[in-house]
């Protein structure tokens, strides 16, 4: 569909031609000056130089040409050139009806849908998911949503760091506790146990104790470096702990995104680009792009036009080892290869710029992607505390992410009981839901590169710009739907549209509606959720006067009736696709 600024200017380009103007002044826009008019289109000031006439001459001479247009209900020119109008109820009301009857509510998919792997998640496996992840798990997630909403072909994958040092840390640390296991015996030449030799919890205290290690004890810390080397180059004894230590940890890790709503369509980690290493290192060598540099491999990226220093990309050590760049620019090999993709979307906080830059720069060199390939790096800011610091507990220690979750849920639970009597179980079923918008509607309502302030108790909040507030609204919508089909039917048959004369509230209401399609465009093409949070946090606000200012259930025209049901019908609809983009649900009741 059309949107509708889109619309309007069609409409003074229609003009513009026949008076003989250049009409890439037709521009309009919504009003700066709501008291005024509604929007206003500001051509006439720039014509008039071109065609060295007052500006007032050519706007009037446009409005005149316009007047009749049902489009308008009011279109003046003022001093010294300015055209404000306002749209026409019949007008507004045809479009919103438009939007209710299309699929996509009135949001065009993309005739040549691309095909884009977003790389997203990236949790360490063996380290607790700390809230660092949080940030690229929520704004992935919607960006995988928002991409398939316009039609695209999305690939999301949760590239598991499951191919570093950690491994190498995990498995000295077990080989102090228990060095009886007989992955540590050389001579061992039968099958390794099928049963992992610890628990998720037993794992997860073996990793903070092996890196605490690592920073005292430097000869630990080499044991822990060739044994990462050991199991890169595929010694037997260290594999077998290798998957174990993968299938507890990856169990969990599901278990945590599921609670985040959050789903990959690949569980691949670094660890899958191993078979394209060698040959891809190998080959940059015999090409010359790859030169010596103290022992290791490394490419030369920087280019003439930098402002600050590239330094080269390393991509083997002196030791033989691989590294991060060398994962991720063989995993680049490897999604070409299975998806042939137009893009590879990069989710990571946004002091891995640099690896990016050098990583997407050494691709490039070495043709591993042509120009049809985009590589897009998505930076995000940190996540910080109250104190503006890197998000802590209160005794210091890094955060995990189920306990953020839990203290947000707890929040959102005892602002339901202060409501109103609730069963524990439906008000700590209802808090998760709840809970959940908080965090991700806090999240994503700033600007992906900025950092920002979590507060539970802002975020938790019913009232406001937060996630609570825009379910509150769609529950608010849902209960008078039910209301009105206990008393008076199925509001799915209400065949007649919205309202053709209006009330302003709600003329206000159908205007925030009608910007869905021209909002979901550009949150698309800038990678920009923040722009759909706004979207909807408008509209919730427009509804909420809406509801206001008018009666709906006590209104006694039933036509008119029905047309608030039907402008109630859309509003959800438009709501909850957000939200779904989101990655959220709204409870019936809360
Ligand atoms: N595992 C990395 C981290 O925790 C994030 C991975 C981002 N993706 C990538 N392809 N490098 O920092």
């Amino acid at each position: 569909m059309i949107k509708l600024l889109d619309k309007l200017t069609e409409q003074f380009e229609k003009v513009m031609a026949e008076c003989g103007y250049d009409t890439k002044f037709a521009k309009v826009t919504v009003s700066n000056r709501p008291d005024l008019c509604e929007y206003q289109c500001n051509g006439a000031m720039a014509l008039a130089k071109a065609h060295k006439k007052a500006p007032i001459m050519i706007a009037n001479e446009l409005v005149e040409k316009l007047s009749g247009n049902e489009i308008f209900s009011e279109i003046v020119a003022v001093n010294p050139g300015f055209i404000n109008m306002k749209i026409s109820d019949s007008f507004l009301a045809s479009y919103i009806d438009e939007m209710a009857s299309d699929d996509n509510t009135g949001c065009e998919k993309n005739v040549k849908p691309k095909t884009v792997v977003i790389d997203y998640g990236g949790p360490n496996v063996a380290k607790p998911l700390h809230v660092g992840h949080l940030r690229s798990a929520i704004i992935g997630e919607t960006l995988k949503r928002l991409y398939r909403f316009k039609g695209d072909n999305v690939i999301g994958d949760v590239h598991l760091g499951d191919w570093g040092l950690q491994m190498g840390l995990i498995i000295e640390q077990l080989k102090i506790e228990q060095p009886e296991l007989v992955y540590f015996d050389d001579t061992y030449t039968g099958e390794y146990p099928a049963e992992p030799p610890f628990t998720l919890a037993e794992l997860e205290k073996i990793y903070p104790a092996a890196s605490a290690r690592s920073k005292v004890d430097e000869e630990f810390k080499d044991k822990a470096q060739t044994a990462t080397l050991e199991l890169q180059k595929g010694k037997p004894a260290y594999t077998a702990l290798w998957k174990h230590i993968m299938t507890v940890s990856v169990a969990d890790l599901k278990n945590n995104y599921k609670n985040l709503n959050v789903d990959f369509d690949l569980w691949k980690g670094e660890s899958d680009a191993k078979p394209y290493i060698d040959a891809m290192v190998d080959d940059m060598i015999d090409r010359g792009l790859a030169h010596e540099s103290q022992g290791a491999m490394v490419v030369d990226v920087a280019e003439e036009t930098d402002s600050k220093e590239i330094p080269p990309c390393i991509i083997r050590k002196s030791d033989g080892a691989a590294l991060y760049a060398t994962s991720d620019l063989a995993t680049i090999i490897q999604r070409v290869q299975d998806f042939m993709p137009d893009e590879i979307i990069y989710l990571a906080d946004k002091r891995q710029e640099m690896h990016f830059t050098q990583v997407f720069r050494t691709a490039k060199k070495a043709g591993i992607v042509d120009d049809s390939i985009k590589l897009i790096y998505q930076g995000f800011g940190t996540m910080n505390g109250k104190d503006n610091k890197p998000f802590k507990t209160r005794d210091g220690g890094v955060m995990r992410l189920e306990t953020l979750l839990n203290d947000v849920n707890n929040a959102v639970y005892d602002k339901i009981m202060e409501n109103r009597e609730e069963s524990e179980e439906n008000a700590r079923a209802t808090a998760k839901i709840v809970g959940l918008a908080a965090v991700k509607y806090g999240d994503l309502s700033n600007q992906t590169s900025k950092d920002y302030i979590f507060d539970t108790e802002r975020f938790a909040s019913f009232e406001g710009n937060t996630g609570p507030y825009i379910l509150y609204t769609i529950v608010r919508i849902k209960s008078i739907l039910e209301k009105y089909a206990e008393a008076f039917g199925d509001y799915n048959q209400i065949t007649t549209g919205v309202n053709k004369k209006m009330t302003p509230s709600e003329k206000n209401l159908m205007m925030e509606l009608s910007k869905f399609n021209a909002v979901i465009d550009s949150a698309y093409e800038e990678l920009a959720p923040y722009k759909i949070c706004g979207y909807i946090y408008d509209l919730s606000n427009a509804f909420n006067s809406f509801y206001h200012d008018n009666k709906i259930m006590a209104e006694e025209d039933k036509d008119k009736q029905k047309g608030f049901i039907k402008l109630l019908m859309v509003t959800k609809t438009a709501l909850e696709k957000s939200i779904d983009i989101l990655g959220f649900t709204a409870p019936d009741r809360m």
